[in-house]
């Protein structure tokens, strides 16, 4: 990007946090032009490039410029004002696109970037989905964001960082819209039985201690319907939060809610905090599901979800399992 793309980028981020800031009502141009110190002509041409990109923002020549009341603007100092307690101290970075929110932080972490970096984004043009599957990620229609962590724990406490950010996800999920949310083992969110949240966790592993060098948390969220719908091969399973347009600024609401909920879990991963409410949530206890692991598929019933995240099932023979995630999946 030339230095002239640089300064127009961060100016027209700057008129949409006013335009955010003072979202339902009317601002003038001189106004916003004065605030950032900038002619009224270069607010005008942020505004254009924003109009241009789908924001809904009203001009009248009177009064000036107002951004929608339902416009769902995601802005890192929206996050940010809501975060409490461990989450308090994250640093956040807003993208418009990027290819993989997990990938751009991998990068900065391989770069010796410090723990409690959060990259949010858009739009994703290669969202990445377990066991090398997509993640569809479409501008606007989500949140797409990825937690990067240096956790001192041991290799196996740190497997329950996606269950806790399953649970976190799903409390999330409830509070904002107010409908119940389920957990299918291990880490999708689903509500009426369709998947709006998927969650990504790669880690590096430290070579000298055999402990872990990083982990990078990638939350994927279906807040509203895309346009146009899913694509085909997910059409009949995924779902978004809303199907009607939701109260403005949404997804930054969802996305403080989750870093705080992860974060507290996070905080004292080994006891385990978020295991109850990842329980009562689970579609799998009590379920027949076919298990999918080492080139074979054999049916079996789930008994329950132990200590450690693991699933207990009989198969049809009366033989009985431990399930970890990493080696299988299971289809309800
Ligand atoms: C899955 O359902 O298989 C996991 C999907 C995880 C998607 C999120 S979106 C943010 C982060 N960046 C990615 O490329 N993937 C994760």
């Amino acid at each position: 990007m030339v230095i002239t793309e640089v300064i127009a980028v961060s100016v027209k981020r700057r008129v949409l946090e006013i335009l955010n800031r003072d979202r339902g009502s009317y601002i003038s141009g001189e106004q916003i032009a004065r605030e950032l110190s900038i002619t009224r002509s270069a607010v005008w041409k942020a505004i254009r490039t924003l109009r241009e990109e789908g924001c809904a923002i009203e001009a009248t020549t009177r009064r000036g410029y107002m951004l929608h009341e339902t416009a769902d603007v995601l802005t890192p100092e929206a996050v940010k004002e809501r975060l409490r307690g461990a989450a308090k101290n994250l640093r956040l970075k807003k993208l418009e696109t990027v290819n993989s929110t997990n990938v751009f932080l991998r990068e900065c972490a391989l770069n010796g970037e410090a723990e409690g970096l959060v990259v949010l984004s858009d739009e994703q043009t290669e969202g990445r989905g377990r066991r090398g599957r997509s993640f569809h990620s479409p501008a606007g229609a989500g949140l797409y964001m990825s937690v990067l962590l240096r956790p001192t724990c041991s290799l196996e406490e740190s497997l329950f960082l996606t269950t806790a950010a399953a649970s976190a996800v799903a409390l999330s999920i409830e509070k904002i819209s107010g409908q119940s949310a389920q957990i299918k083992w291990v880490n999708d969110v689903l509500i009426k039985g369709k998947k709006v949240c998927g969650i990504l966790t790669e880690a590096a592993i430290a070579m000298e201690t055999g402990g872990l060098e990083f982990a990078i948390v990638g939350i994927g969220v279906n807040v509203r319907q895309p346009e146009g719908g899913y694509p085909e091969d997910i059409r009949e399973t995924a779902a978004a939060i809303f199907t009607k347009n939701p109260a403005g600024g949404v997804r930054s609401r969802l996305a403080a809610e989750i870093l705080n909920r992860f974060m507290n879990y996070y905080r004292s991963l080994e006891r385990k905090t978020f295991l109850n409410d990842y329980k009562r949530r689970s579609v799998v206890i009590g379920k027949d599901v076919t298990v999918i692991g080492g080139g074979e598929e054999k049916r079996a019933h789930v008994l329950d979800i132990d200590e450690n995240c693991r699933l207990l099932v009989v198969y049809e023979d009366g033989s009985e399992g431990t399930l970890s995630s990493g080696e299988i999946s299971i289809k309800i």
